[in-house]
Protein backbone atom coordinates (compact mmCIF):
# COMPACT_ATOMS: atom_id res chain seq x y z
CA UNK A 1 0.00 0.00 0.00
CA UNK A 2 1.12 3.47 -0.84
CA UNK A 3 0.48 5.31 2.90
CA UNK A 4 0.62 9.07 2.56
CA UNK A 5 1.74 11.67 5.24
CA UNK A 6 1.07 15.70 4.73
CA UNK A 7 2.28 18.28 6.95
CA UNK A 8 -0.75 19.40 9.39
CA UNK A 9 -2.22 23.04 8.50
CA UNK A 10 -4.52 23.62 11.48
CA UNK A 11 -3.52 26.50 13.28
CA UNK A 12 -0.89 25.76 15.86
CA UNK A 13 -1.05 22.11 15.38
CA UNK A 14 2.53 20.89 15.23
CA UNK A 15 2.30 17.36 15.50
CA UNK A 16 2.34 15.20 12.64
CA UNK A 17 0.57 11.92 11.78
CA UNK A 18 3.36 9.01 10.98
CA UNK A 19 7.16 8.88 12.68
CA UNK A 20 10.32 8.35 11.12
CA UNK A 21 9.86 4.79 13.50
CA UNK A 22 5.94 4.32 12.13
CA UNK A 23 7.15 4.95 8.64
CA UNK A 24 10.15 2.28 9.49
CA UNK A 25 7.95 -0.27 10.36
CA UNK A 26 5.92 0.30 7.79
CA UNK A 27 8.56 0.16 5.03
CA UNK A 28 9.66 -3.14 6.52
CA UNK A 29 6.02 -4.42 6.09
CA UNK A 30 6.43 -3.71 2.36
CA UNK A 31 4.65 -0.47 2.23
CA UNK A 32 5.82 2.73 0.10
CA UNK A 33 5.98 5.48 2.59
CA UNK A 34 5.44 9.01 1.51
CA UNK A 35 5.76 12.28 3.62
CA UNK A 36 5.28 16.03 2.47
CA UNK A 37 8.54 17.86 3.31
CA UNK A 38 8.85 19.26 6.39
CA UNK A 39 5.84 17.75 7.59
CA UNK A 40 7.93 16.56 10.65
CA UNK A 41 9.33 19.98 11.64
CA UNK A 42 6.93 21.12 14.48
CA UNK A 43 7.90 17.61 16.13
CA UNK A 44 11.60 18.07 15.62
CA UNK A 45 11.45 14.79 13.01
CA UNK A 46 13.76 15.88 9.55
CA UNK A 47 13.20 15.18 6.29
CA UNK A 48 16.47 13.28 6.23
CA UNK A 49 15.24 11.21 9.65
CA UNK A 50 12.17 9.86 7.13
CA UNK A 51 14.56 9.29 4.33
CA UNK A 52 16.41 7.43 6.51
CA UNK A 53 13.41 5.34 7.67
CA UNK A 54 13.04 4.21 4.07
CA UNK A 55 10.00 7.55 2.77
CA UNK A 56 10.29 9.43 0.24
CA UNK A 57 9.84 12.91 0.39
CA UNK A 58 7.16 14.88 -1.77
CA UNK A 59 6.60 18.45 -2.00
CA UNK A 60 3.27 19.50 -1.57
CA UNK A 61 -0.10 17.51 -0.07
CA UNK A 62 -1.90 17.34 -3.67
CA UNK A 63 1.04 15.32 -4.47
CA UNK A 64 0.48 13.20 -0.88
CA UNK A 65 -3.34 12.90 -1.41
CA UNK A 66 -2.84 11.91 -5.49
CA UNK A 67 -0.46 9.03 -4.73
CA UNK A 68 -1.56 7.68 -1.77
CA UNK A 69 -4.29 4.65 -0.46
CA UNK A 70 -4.13 5.52 2.63
CA UNK A 71 -3.88 9.14 4.26
CA UNK A 72 -2.84 9.16 7.78
CA UNK A 73 -2.63 12.33 9.73
CA UNK A 74 -3.45 13.83 12.97
CA UNK A 75 -6.44 16.57 12.77
CA UNK A 76 -9.40 16.15 10.61
CA UNK A 77 -8.91 17.37 7.24
CA UNK A 78 -9.54 20.80 6.84
CA UNK A 79 -11.83 22.07 3.67
CA UNK A 80 -8.93 22.46 1.23
CA UNK A 81 -7.79 18.73 2.38
CA UNK A 82 -11.22 17.49 2.11
CA UNK A 83 -11.17 18.19 -1.47
CA UNK A 84 -8.32 16.56 -2.26
CA UNK A 85 -10.05 13.17 -0.77
CA UNK A 86 -10.92 10.81 -3.42
CA UNK A 87 -13.33 7.49 -3.86
CA UNK A 88 -11.66 4.22 -2.07
CA UNK A 89 -9.07 6.19 -0.46
CA UNK A 90 -8.56 5.52 3.44
CA UNK A 91 -8.58 8.69 6.06
CA UNK A 92 -7.09 7.37 9.34
CA UNK A 93 -6.89 10.45 11.82
CA UNK A 94 -8.61 12.32 14.55
CA UNK A 95 -12.19 13.53 12.93
CA UNK A 96 -14.56 13.95 15.70
CA UNK A 97 -17.70 14.78 12.91
CA UNK A 98 -20.56 15.14 15.95
CA UNK A 99 -20.06 18.76 16.21
CA UNK A 100 -18.93 19.70 12.50
CA UNK A 101 -21.95 18.86 9.98
CA UNK A 102 -19.59 20.51 7.41
CA UNK A 103 -16.75 17.90 7.35
CA UNK A 104 -19.32 15.66 7.73
CA UNK A 105 -20.54 16.46 4.58
CA UNK A 106 -17.17 16.82 3.19
CA UNK A 107 -16.18 13.00 4.03
CA UNK A 108 -19.15 11.34 2.55
CA UNK A 109 -19.38 13.49 -0.62
CA UNK A 110 -15.15 12.60 -1.08
CA UNK A 111 -16.29 8.84 -1.45
CA UNK A 112 -13.52 8.09 0.94
CA UNK A 113 -13.08 5.74 3.68
CA UNK A 114 -12.58 7.28 6.72
CA UNK A 115 -11.28 6.04 10.23
CA UNK A 116 -11.40 8.03 13.28
CA UNK A 117 -8.71 8.19 15.79
CA UNK A 118 -11.44 9.01 18.74
CA UNK A 119 -13.59 6.03 18.06
CA UNK A 120 -11.29 3.12 18.25
CA UNK A 121 -11.53 0.62 21.24
CA UNK A 122 -10.07 -1.18 23.38
CA UNK A 123 -11.05 -4.51 25.02
CA UNK A 124 -10.95 -2.74 28.36
CA UNK A 125 -13.85 -0.68 27.13
CA UNK A 126 -11.14 2.42 26.58
CA UNK A 127 -10.55 4.43 23.96
CA UNK A 128 -6.75 3.65 22.95
CA UNK A 129 -5.99 6.18 20.47
CA UNK A 130 -7.44 9.27 22.98
CA UNK A 131 -5.84 7.88 25.89
CA UNK A 132 -2.07 9.28 24.54
CA UNK A 133 -3.31 12.86 24.63
CA UNK A 134 -5.45 12.44 27.95
CA UNK A 135 -2.29 10.88 29.46
CA UNK A 136 0.14 13.96 28.04
CA UNK A 137 -2.68 16.91 29.04
CA UNK A 138 -2.94 15.80 32.15
CA UNK A 139 0.72 14.67 32.68
CA UNK A 140 0.95 18.58 31.94
CA UNK A 141 -1.53 20.10 33.87
CA UNK A 142 -0.04 20.27 37.18
CA UNK A 143 3.54 21.78 35.03
CA UNK A 144 0.75 24.58 34.15
CA UNK A 145 -1.08 24.83 37.14
CA UNK A 146 2.78 25.60 38.94
CA UNK A 147 3.75 28.39 36.66
CA UNK A 148 -0.15 29.69 36.90
CA UNK A 149 0.61 29.80 40.63
CA UNK A 150 3.68 31.89 40.04
CA UNK A 151 2.80 34.94 41.32
CA UNK A 152 4.31 37.31 38.20
CA UNK A 153 1.69 35.25 36.34
CA UNK A 154 -1.64 36.38 38.81
CA UNK A 155 -1.24 33.39 41.14
CA UNK A 156 -0.82 32.70 45.09
CA UNK A 157 2.65 32.79 44.97
CA UNK A 158 2.64 29.02 46.34
CA UNK A 159 5.32 26.52 45.15
CA UNK A 160 4.45 23.15 44.35
CA UNK A 161 6.70 21.03 46.42
CA UNK A 162 6.85 24.06 49.49
CA UNK A 163 10.35 23.94 51.19
CA UNK A 164 11.61 22.78 54.82
CA UNK A 165 9.57 24.11 57.17
CA UNK A 166 6.90 25.52 54.85
CA UNK A 167 3.79 23.45 53.88
CA UNK A 168 3.29 22.31 49.99
CA UNK A 169 0.94 23.65 47.93
CA UNK A 170 -2.54 21.71 48.21
CA UNK A 171 -3.97 20.34 44.54
CA UNK A 172 -7.67 18.92 44.07
CA UNK A 173 -8.15 16.97 40.79
CA UNK A 174 -11.44 16.52 39.53
CA UNK A 175 -12.19 13.58 37.76
CA UNK A 176 -9.79 10.32 38.66
CA UNK A 177 -9.60 8.85 34.95
CA UNK A 178 -6.71 8.63 32.33
CA UNK A 179 -6.18 12.97 32.80
CA UNK A 180 -6.98 13.06 36.34
CA UNK A 181 -4.80 10.02 37.36
CA UNK A 182 -1.89 11.08 35.71
CA UNK A 183 -2.55 14.63 36.50
CA UNK A 184 -2.53 13.54 40.08
CA UNK A 185 0.99 11.04 39.91
CA UNK A 186 2.39 14.31 38.74
CA UNK A 187 1.66 16.63 41.02
CA UNK A 188 2.27 14.18 44.19
CA UNK A 189 5.75 13.88 42.53
CA UNK A 190 6.53 17.41 42.47
CA UNK A 191 5.65 17.34 46.43
CA UNK A 192 2.23 18.44 46.25
CA UNK A 193 -0.46 17.87 49.02
CA UNK A 194 -3.29 16.03 46.23
CA UNK A 195 -6.41 14.51 46.37
CA UNK A 196 -8.33 12.75 43.75
CA UNK A 197 -12.66 13.37 43.57
CA UNK A 198 -14.25 11.18 41.22
CA UNK A 199 -17.73 9.82 41.15
CA UNK A 200 -17.42 6.29 40.30
CA UNK A 201 -16.78 4.09 43.96
CA UNK A 202 -15.22 1.43 41.45
CA UNK A 203 -12.68 3.82 40.00
CA UNK A 204 -11.75 5.53 43.53
CA UNK A 205 -11.18 2.07 44.80
CA UNK A 206 -8.78 1.30 42.08
CA UNK A 207 -6.90 4.86 42.57
CA UNK A 208 -6.48 3.62 46.22
CA UNK A 209 -5.56 0.14 45.67
CA UNK A 210 -2.69 1.98 43.27
CA UNK A 211 -1.73 5.31 44.38
CA UNK A 212 -2.88 4.97 48.21
CA UNK A 213 0.11 6.11 49.23
CA UNK A 214 0.89 8.45 46.90
CA UNK A 215 -2.38 10.77 46.95
CA UNK A 216 -5.99 10.70 48.63
CA UNK A 217 -9.04 10.02 47.14
CA UNK A 218 -12.70 11.42 48.13
CA UNK A 219 -16.04 10.70 46.94
CA UNK A 220 -16.98 13.71 44.05
CA UNK A 221 -20.17 14.79 45.77
CA UNK A 222 -20.50 18.70 46.07
CA UNK A 223 -20.27 19.33 49.38
CA UNK A 224 -16.81 17.47 49.57
CA UNK A 225 -15.96 19.30 46.08
CA UNK A 226 -16.80 22.63 47.01
CA UNK A 227 -14.66 21.87 50.77
CA UNK A 228 -11.71 20.76 49.28
CA UNK A 229 -11.71 23.35 46.84
CA UNK A 230 -11.84 25.96 49.39
CA UNK A 231 -8.61 25.30 51.04
CA UNK A 232 -6.55 24.17 47.66
CA UNK A 233 -4.06 26.30 45.60
CA UNK A 234 -4.64 24.48 42.15
CA UNK A 235 -7.90 22.99 41.25
CA UNK A 236 -7.55 20.50 37.66
CA UNK A 237 -10.76 19.66 36.16
CA UNK A 238 -10.34 16.41 34.56
CA UNK A 239 -14.58 15.22 34.33
CA UNK A 240 -15.93 13.39 31.62
CA UNK A 241 -19.39 12.12 30.83
CA UNK A 242 -18.66 10.94 27.11
CA UNK A 243 -20.72 12.45 24.22
CA UNK A 244 -22.05 15.25 27.30
CA UNK A 245 -21.22 18.52 27.81
CA UNK A 246 -19.08 18.40 31.34
CA UNK A 247 -20.65 19.64 34.46
CA UNK A 248 -20.23 22.64 36.05
CA UNK A 249 -18.64 21.71 39.43
CA UNK A 250 -17.68 25.50 40.42
CA UNK A 251 -19.89 28.25 40.12
CA UNK A 252 -19.19 31.68 39.58
CA UNK A 253 -20.57 32.59 42.96
CA UNK A 254 -18.44 30.01 44.66
CA UNK A 255 -15.04 31.56 43.44
CA UNK A 256 -15.40 33.65 46.57
CA UNK A 257 -14.94 31.19 48.36
CA UNK A 258 -11.38 29.72 46.95
CA UNK A 259 -7.98 31.19 48.00
CA UNK A 260 -7.15 34.08 46.21
CA UNK A 261 -5.24 33.45 43.36
CA UNK A 262 -5.85 30.23 43.15
CA UNK A 263 -5.05 28.21 39.65
CA UNK A 264 -8.00 26.29 38.66
CA UNK A 265 -6.55 24.42 35.46
CA UNK A 266 -9.80 23.37 33.56
CA UNK A 267 -8.55 20.03 31.04
CA UNK A 268 -11.77 19.55 30.59
CA UNK A 269 -12.21 22.70 28.52
CA UNK A 270 -12.67 20.65 25.14
CA UNK A 271 -16.30 19.04 26.68
CA UNK A 272 -16.98 22.61 27.64
CA UNK A 273 -15.17 22.61 31.08
CA UNK A 274 -16.44 21.75 34.25
CA UNK A 275 -15.89 25.44 35.95
CA UNK A 276 -18.33 27.74 35.17
CA UNK A 277 -16.19 30.88 34.31
CA UNK A 278 -14.29 28.10 32.32
CA UNK A 279 -13.62 29.92 28.60
CA UNK A 280 -10.94 28.27 25.82
CA UNK A 281 -8.15 29.82 25.78
CA UNK A 282 -4.34 29.03 23.18
CA UNK A 283 -0.88 28.54 24.30
CA UNK A 284 -0.23 31.63 23.25
CA UNK A 285 -2.78 33.63 25.58
CA UNK A 286 -3.31 30.89 27.91
CA UNK A 287 -4.66 32.40 31.55
CA UNK A 288 -6.95 34.70 32.47
CA UNK A 289 -8.38 36.31 35.96
CA UNK A 290 -12.38 35.87 37.41
CA UNK A 291 -12.55 37.85 40.35
CA UNK A 292 -8.79 37.10 41.66
CA UNK A 293 -9.03 33.35 40.63
CA UNK A 294 -6.61 32.21 37.52
CA UNK A 295 -8.06 30.12 35.05
CA UNK A 296 -5.55 28.33 32.47
CA UNK A 297 -8.24 26.58 29.83
CA UNK A 298 -6.46 25.60 26.76
CA UNK A 299 -8.12 23.34 24.57
CA UNK A 300 -5.65 21.85 22.99
CA UNK A 301 -2.75 21.25 25.80
CA UNK A 302 -0.55 18.05 23.73
CA UNK A 303 0.24 20.82 21.32
CA UNK A 304 2.51 22.76 23.52
CA UNK A 305 4.97 19.09 23.64
CA UNK A 306 4.12 17.97 20.36
CA UNK A 307 7.53 15.64 20.06
CA UNK A 308 5.92 13.94 23.06
CA UNK A 309 2.47 13.85 21.68
CA UNK A 310 3.32 12.95 18.08
CA UNK A 311 5.59 10.03 19.75
CA UNK A 312 2.81 9.00 22.12
CA UNK A 313 0.38 9.00 18.92
CA UNK A 314 2.61 7.55 16.60
CA UNK A 315 3.28 4.43 18.99
CA UNK A 316 -0.59 3.48 19.89
CA UNK A 317 -1.48 4.23 15.66
CA UNK A 318 0.70 2.32 14.60
CA UNK A 319 -0.32 -1.06 14.89
CA UNK A 320 -3.55 -0.23 13.61
CA UNK A 321 -2.48 1.61 10.93
CA UNK A 322 -0.37 -1.43 9.94
CA UNK A 323 -3.10 -3.82 10.39
CA UNK A 324 -4.88 -1.35 7.61
CA UNK A 325 -1.71 -0.96 5.28
CA UNK A 326 -1.08 -4.96 5.30
CA UNK A 327 -4.53 -6.40 5.18
CA UNK A 328 -6.82 -3.48 3.66
CA UNK A 329 -8.91 -1.69 5.60
CA UNK A 330 -12.24 -4.61 4.71
CA UNK A 331 -10.13 -7.43 6.06
CA UNK A 332 -8.37 -5.21 8.98
CA UNK A 333 -12.12 -3.67 10.29
CA UNK A 334 -13.36 -7.48 9.97
CA UNK A 335 -10.44 -8.85 12.10
CA UNK A 336 -10.48 -6.59 14.69
CA UNK A 337 -13.77 -5.21 15.86
CA UNK A 338 -12.23 -2.37 17.88
CA UNK A 339 -10.67 -0.69 14.36
CA UNK A 340 -14.27 -1.22 12.79
CA UNK A 341 -15.56 0.99 15.61
CA UNK A 342 -13.26 3.43 14.07
CA UNK A 343 -15.39 3.32 10.90
CA UNK A 344 -17.04 6.63 10.56
CA UNK A 345 -17.76 7.35 6.75
CA UNK A 346 -17.41 4.51 4.38
CA UNK A 347 -18.36 4.98 0.43
CA UNK A 348 -20.82 7.99 0.78
CA UNK A 349 -22.17 6.91 4.14
CA UNK A 350 -22.04 7.46 7.80
CA UNK A 351 -21.20 4.15 9.80
CA UNK A 352 -20.82 5.98 13.55
CA UNK A 353 -24.77 6.57 15.00
CA UNK A 354 -23.91 9.23 17.61
CA UNK A 355 -22.32 11.23 14.82
CA UNK A 356 -25.48 10.83 13.07
CA UNK A 357 -27.99 11.48 15.92
CA UNK A 358 -26.19 14.26 16.55
CA UNK A 359 -26.39 15.55 13.18
CA UNK A 360 -29.58 13.87 12.38
CA UNK A 361 -28.06 11.92 8.91
CA UNK A 362 -29.38 8.28 8.10
CA UNK A 363 -26.43 5.73 9.37
CA UNK A 364 -25.70 2.62 7.91
CA UNK A 365 -24.11 -0.33 10.66
CA UNK A 366 -20.66 -0.64 10.18
CA UNK A 367 -20.64 -4.15 9.46
CA UNK A 368 -23.19 -3.45 6.61
CA UNK A 369 -20.66 -1.50 4.97
CA UNK A 370 -18.11 -4.08 5.38
CA UNK A 371 -19.89 -5.79 2.83
CA UNK A 372 -20.68 -2.86 0.46
N1 LIG B 1 -7.57 20.26 27.03
C1 LIG B 1 -6.96 19.28 26.41
O1 LIG B 1 -5.99 19.50 25.67
C2 LIG B 1 -7.40 17.86 26.62
C3 LIG B 1 -6.57 16.80 26.23
C4 LIG B 1 -6.98 15.48 26.51
C5 LIG B 1 -8.21 15.27 27.14
N2 LIG B 1 -9.00 16.33 27.49
C6 LIG B 1 -10.29 16.18 28.18
O2 LIG B 1 -10.09 15.85 29.54
C7 LIG B 1 -11.30 15.28 30.03
C8 LIG B 1 -11.00 14.02 30.82
O3 LIG B 1 -10.55 13.00 29.90
P1 LIG B 1 -10.15 11.54 30.40
O4 LIG B 1 -9.49 10.88 29.26
O5 LIG B 1 -9.43 11.61 31.70
O6 LIG B 1 -11.60 10.89 30.64
P2 LIG B 1 -11.90 9.58 31.50
O7 LIG B 1 -13.20 9.05 31.02
O8 LIG B 1 -10.72 8.67 31.55
O9 LIG B 1 -12.09 10.15 32.99
C9 LIG B 1 -13.14 10.97 33.38
C10 LIG B 1 -13.44 10.72 34.85
O10 LIG B 1 -14.38 11.73 35.28
C11 LIG B 1 -15.21 11.11 36.25
N3 LIG B 1 -16.39 11.94 36.44
C12 LIG B 1 -17.47 12.09 35.63
N4 LIG B 1 -18.33 12.98 36.16
C13 LIG B 1 -17.79 13.41 37.33
C14 LIG B 1 -18.19 14.33 38.34
N5 LIG B 1 -19.34 14.99 38.26
N6 LIG B 1 -17.36 14.52 39.39
C15 LIG B 1 -16.20 13.85 39.49
N7 LIG B 1 -15.77 12.95 38.59
C16 LIG B 1 -16.55 12.75 37.52
C17 LIG B 1 -15.46 9.72 35.67
O11 LIG B 1 -15.92 8.82 36.66
C18 LIG B 1 -14.08 9.36 35.13
O12 LIG B 1 -13.30 8.64 36.09
C19 LIG B 1 -12.18 15.06 28.79
O13 LIG B 1 -13.09 16.12 28.69
C20 LIG B 1 -11.19 15.10 27.67
O14 LIG B 1 -11.80 15.46 26.43
C21 LIG B 1 -8.61 17.60 27.22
Amino acid sequence: MHIGCPKEIKPQEFRVGLTPNAAREAVNHGHQVSVETGAGAGAGFSDEDYVAAGATIVGTAPEIFEIADMVVKVKEPQPVERKMLRDGQILFTYLHLAPDPEQTKDLMESGATCIAYETVTDDRGGLPLLAPMSEVAGRLAPQVGAWTMQKANGGRGVLMGGVPGVGPARVVVIGGGVVGTHAARIAAGMGADVTVLDRSLPRLRYLDDVFGSVFKTSYASAGNTIELARAADMIVGAVLIPGAAAPKLISRAQLSELKPGAALVDVAIDQGGCFETSKATTHQDPIYDVDGIMHYCVANMPGAVARTSTIALGNATMPFMLSLADKGWRQACEDDPHLLNGLNVHAGKLTYYAVGKALGIDVISPSLALKA
